[in-house]
């Protein structure tokens, strides 16, 4: 069993030898005010046991059949990170099996190269707080390299912005897509420094036009851009690494603009493009129990003790089993 609680989502997943048998979630409702960790806690809370036990309807198991649990350790929020380690070590303590702390975004990033059966993909990670550019390397232990990331904001939270700021309702991101599909392209800041990328100057910019141009126009130019950005960054990584696969994860890995964009990097160059199900790219549970299956299997467990949780727990810290 996995459990995800780093954000807005409370997700608990069951997997057998690697196949899916339930992946269910409940969100908090981010409203028009975003998220206020306290309550998001708070909710996680109330939803925690409703969760858990729909899993097990769904996967046809009752709790008794868990082998193992594994939780999202970070990064994420502080608060709500501490909810999903609290029900796995009382899971894992309750049961006597054996518990792993798992990287948020290590799960996304092994969760899409299964599902699109890929070996040794580049894969671009954006989300809310992150925007990276990874491979997995082997020294001096085997993790995820981040060959390019943001300087600053994450493209999803840049983007959720921008759509506050000129009064959209949520979900930001997806509304700021709907928009986009109508409008006209202004030139905005475009800033890639090799294989790093920075949001910030162009949000700033984007928010000074609110009201001077149609909000058509500024959701297709402020998405555009900053998918242009990403794009050449990740072509630039393709190409220096001698790359022939590419796989998009993270909740943006649900855009479809963002996805037609690199499958048409990956086509000129002649190499394969893989996205996971909507539902492995928002966070779920599912991905934390994929790979906390596969780290417990290869004896990669923690004791109760041990088992923390990180706000900043950086992909590259995360030693890949
Ligand atoms: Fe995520």
């Amino acid at each position: 069993m996995g459990i995800e609680s780093s954000a807005h989502t409370f997700g608990v997943g069951i997997v057998d030898n690697g196949r899916m048998l339930a992946n269910e979630k409940m969100m908090y409702d981010v409203g028009t005010h975003g998220m206020i960790p306290a309550k998001v806690a708070e909710t996680h809370v109330k939803n925690a046991g409703t969760v858990i036990e729909t899993a097990l309807g769904k996967a046809k198991v009752s709790m008794r059949e868990i082998e193992g649990v594994g939780y999202t350790k970070g990064p994420g929020i502080g608060a709500c990170l501490q909810i999903g380690q609290l029900a796995a070590k009382t899971i894992a303590i309750g049961l006597g099996v054996k518990i792993t702390p798992v990287n948020h975004a290590v799960a996304h990033v092994e969760i899409t190269k299964h599902e699109s059966k890929m070996k040794d993909p580049i894969a671009l990670y954006v989300s809310g707080g992150n925007s990276q550019i990874l491979k997995l390397a082997q020294t001096p232990f085997p993790h995820y390299q981040i060959l390019g990331e943001t300087f600053d904001v994450g493209v999803g939270n840049m983007l959720d912005a921008f759509a506050r700021e000129i009064k959209l309702k949520p979900a930001w991101g997806s509304t700021v897509a709907k928009l986009a599909a109508n409008g006209r392209y202004v030139e905005m800041p475009y800033t890639v420094k090799g294989m790093d990328f920075a949001f910030t100057g162009l949000l700033t910019y984007a928010s000074e036009l609110a009201g001077k141009r149609s909000n058509e126009d500024l959701c297709y130019s402020i998405q555009e851009t900053s998918f242009s950005m990403l794009c050449e960054a990740t072509e630039r990584a393709l190409l220096l690494t001698n790359s022939d696969e590419l796989e998009l994860c993270g909740g943006v890995a649900q855009s479809s603009r963002l996805q037609e964009m690199l499958r048409s990097v990956c086509k000129e160059h002649g190499m394969r493009f893989g996205v996971a199900k909507n539902e492995y790219n928002a966070d779920n549970g599912g991905m934390i129990a994929y790979v906390a299956e596969r780290m417990l299997k290869k004896g990669a467990s923690e004791t109760i003790a041990k088992c923390d949780i990180q706000q900043k727990y950086r992909i590259d810290k995360a030693v890949v089993v």
